[in-house]
């Protein structure tokens, strides 16, 4: 695609603030006080109750400002990949005209990218059609690490690795907050499993908190200048995040200097002294701790109001940074325009990863002059559905679509079956209090559907078969029982690889899937993602050879679910309720059950406690250290061309070191490549995975171009958390350089000192 208008300005935008940063010489949390004078004497004419009416929900997505003294709401949406539609004091849809926005790929999907220009651009369209809607803050991006291959959140979350996470939210960061509206990281902190996620207990060392798990967050607080952060759910060594003194006041305030505000998350403050003591500001939703309880505990001498003093400051800190908009602005044109449209299709075109080409089935060949597209995800919507994160779009091209609309060009036909029936989740068939209806997507391949399958297939020059997953299978609320492929997919496949071996598979999920079976019978395979509104055309493009395939994957494909490390330790499944807080909070609302009852019910949930045992281990840091073999391997993704690495120099400039090759496209036509460097400790005292990852860039080239590539990193990322000082230690010593294409396929290397 041409530069737009938009991409040259994002760039003038970017350098500009990259400026500001540098010459003002004050951090970006520090820009968020340069209004305290103002606040605090606001603050000095406030009544107790005025400040306790900003502390809670005013509707499940606004907070009070100051009506008396002219200071508005705060208002919020959900994000991450999409500014959700208008709804009333719930989560029901208003039906308005105007709030259809542009749906965005999903998490796992914009870090497949391993782009930080695409995470700028999203987060600034993201931002900007936020203020179109009035939107003061976006519920996003949310960055925890992928910690489960079956994590119902996997598509919303970036990627299992914290440097990856950490690059790509300081950009969706500074771009949302560039074009005007803050971001609210999500979900402080660990909160890596939907099981029980209301109530777990996440025990976690020191170490593995800080070198795997915060690293997004602090990288987003600290270089990204984020304004807001949502505390999770769930507990973290004992304490619910909403309430952690040690996660919110010590490490965010402390530590980091954060001095924007806090927010729990829909339903996770548990108290009014342990959450105002322990770092919260705004309960949501609901005011049963942070209102009249809270002025009581003022009043009564429990808690100082200075307390409050200081949540409201920080409140008002982001409303002075956020300028409201005004009412008669707001809602006046439709949230998705073509340009933030067209950033969701770049962001598409650079996200599919080819996992697999081995006969050179892809991209389609010249002489394909039928095509029999099978699988119901070819023409399943993504964008709605997945609970908080769905997205209620303008359109959205499905990939049978995208297909359909690309053959047309090329003068090829395209027939359709849908091979399997979609499994779609039900609520409650035991009553409202009782647990939801499992997932069960285990249900075997339907004779007649399957046959008409291979009807078609047999009559094609090629199949393209669409597998994966759907947002019944993963969603918010739940984690999948196992990473299969449901419906009876692996059989499908096999039936048309029988019927015609030209087979290419699209697995359009969030997360990853067990291949074992499918592999045999496919010779190519893609992972599509949840793409956005422009994923069918970005398929497309990608699968006719229009341009090449660039991404990469931002988390391991394990062979079976059982190698991956909190299985393999015996940490996950632990004993569980199966229950999930937010899910009985939206059965209440669904369902007319009053407060007082779910209340009690949740009161009554066992205390589950997930133990991280692999502790720094996690995702491909345990794969390669422990050698046990992949499906996948993070990072991987291959290209219709193929890239030579040059012989790597390096040299350490202050306290950066920085790593030059050459990088050439061997191919005939323009491609990009993600060039990954990683690092090994040599002589380490302390324990270290095998490598890690602490650079990365994506790099255009056309047909047969060289670069010169540089990646760099500060030195002080090579330091790890020690447990005994409790702090960071720049160990010194001999490191391995490791740069490649993926992190099973490093070609270069060099050894160096730090
Ligand atoms: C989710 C959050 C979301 C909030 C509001 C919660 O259930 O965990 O990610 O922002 O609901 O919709």
């Amino acid at each position: 695609m041409k530069h737009s208008a938009t991409s040259i300005i994002l760039a003038a935008i970017m350098a500009a603030a990259i400026a500001a940063g540098c010459s003002s010489g004050m951090s970006l949390q520090d820009r968020l006080t340069v209004n305290d004078r103002k606040i605090n004497k606001i603050i000095a004419q406030m009544t107790l109750e005025e400040k306790v009416e900003m502390l809670h929900s005013k509707t499940n997505m606004s907070s009070e400002g100051v009506p008396r003294l002219g200071i508005q709401d705060i208002k919020y949406t959900d994000g991450p990949f999409g500014i959700r539609e208008e709804n009333g004091d719930g989560f029901r849809p208003l039906g308005w005209k105007l709030d259809s926005a542009t749906y965005f790929p999903t998490g796992s999907a914009l870090a497949a990218t391993w782009s930080k220009e695409m995470a700028y651009k999203n987060g600034w369209a993201m931002g900007k059609e936020g203020r179109l809607r009035g939107k003061d803050i976006i519920l996003g991006p949310a960055i925890n690490i992928q910690r489960l291959p079956v994590g119902g959140r996997t598509y919303e979350y970036l990627s299992e690795d914290p440097v990856l996470s950490a690059r790509l939210s300081v950009e969706y960061t500074k771009g949302s907050q560039d074009a005007g509206t803050a971001v609210c990281l999500k979900h402080y902190a660990l909160n890596n499993q939907e099981t029980d996620r209301g109530s777990v207990d996440v025990i976690a060392d020191e170490r593995t908190m800080r070198e795997i798990y915060l690293k997004p967050f602090e990288a987003a607080i600290k270089e990204g200048g984020a304004m807001c952060v949502m505390p999770a759910y769930n507990k973290v060594n004992g304490f619910y995040c909403s309430e952690n003194a040690h996660l919110n006041n010590e490490i965010l305030r402390d530590e980091w200097g954060f001095k924007g505000m806090t927010v729990s998350d829909w339903g996770g403050t548990h108290s009014t002294m342990g959450a105002a003591l322990g770092g919260l500001c705004v309960q949501m939703t609901g005011d049963n701790y942070f209102g009249q309880a809270l002025i009581d505990s003022v009043r009564n001498g429990a808690l100082d109001e200075a307390v409050v003093d200081a949540k409201v400051r920080e409140i008002l800190r982001l409303r002075f940074a956020i300028e409201p908009v005004p009412e008669d602005v707001a809602n006046t044109i439709m949230t998705s325009q073509p340009e933030t449209q067209k950033i969701a299709y770049e962001i598409a075109q650079k996200s599919i990863v080819l996992l697999k080409n081995e006969a050179g089935n892809l991209p389609i060949a010249k002489d394909v002059k039928k095509i029999a597209v099978i699988g119901q995800n070819a023409v399943l919507t993504t964008a709605a559905g997945g609970i908080g994160a769905g997205v209620k779009t303008l359109y959205e091209v499905s990939p049978l679509e995208g297909i359909q609309a690309r053959a047309a060009e090329a003068g090829v036909e395209v027939s359709y079956a849908p091979g399997y029936r979609s499994y779609s989740m039900s609520w409650g068939k035991r009553g409202p209090l009782g647990p939801l209806d499992a997932n069960d997507p285990s249900d075997p391949a339907d004779p007649k559907l399957l046959a008409e399958a291979v009807a078609l297939a047999k009559d094609a020059d090629m199949v393209i078969f669409f597998g994966g997953t759907n947002k019944s299978i993963e969603t918010e609320g739940s984690d999948r029982k196992n990473i299969d492929l449901p419906c009876g997919q692996n059989d499908i496949v096999k039936a048309l690889y029988e019927a015609n071996p030209n087979v290419v598979t699209v697995l359009i999920s969030g997360g990853p899937t067990d291949l074992r079976f499918l592999s045999p019978y496919s010779p190519a395979i893609v992972q599509g993602w949840w793409n956005g509104m422009e994923g069918g055309t970005a398929l497309a493009e990608v699968l006719f050879g229009d341009i090449a395939p660039s991404g990469k994957l931002p988390f391991t494909f394990p062979l079976k679910l059982e190698d991956s490390p909190a299985y393999a330790t015996g940490s996950f499944p632990g004993a569980n309720s199966g229950e999930d807080l937010f899910t009985l909070m939206y059965r209440l609302d669904a369902t007319g059950y009053t407060r007082e009852q779910i209340q009690e019910y949740i009161a009554n949930l066992p205390d589950p406690v997930s133990e991280y045992k692999e502790g720094i281990l996690v995702g491909y840091r345990w794969f390669d250290t422990k050698e046990v073999p992949v499906m996948y391997a993070f990072g991987h993704g291959l290209s219709y061309v193929d890239f030579e690495y040059g012989p790597l120099s390096c040299r350490q400039k202050k306290d950066r070191i920085q790593v030059s090759f050459d990088l050439k496209n061997l191919g005939a036509m323009e491609a990009d490549e993600v060039a990954q460097l990683y690092v090994r400790r040599i002589d380490s005292k302390v324990e270290r995975p095998l490598k890690e990852l602490e650079a990365f860039d994506r790099i255009s080239l056309k047909a047969g171009e060289t670069k010169k590539v540089t990646l760099e990193f500060p030195v002080s990322e090579l330091a790890h958390w020690d447990m005994e000082t409790n702090g960071w230690v720049l160990e010194p010593g001999k490191i391995e350089i490791l740069v490649g294409s993926a992190s099973d396929d490093i070609r270069k290397k060099l050894e160096t000192e730090i």
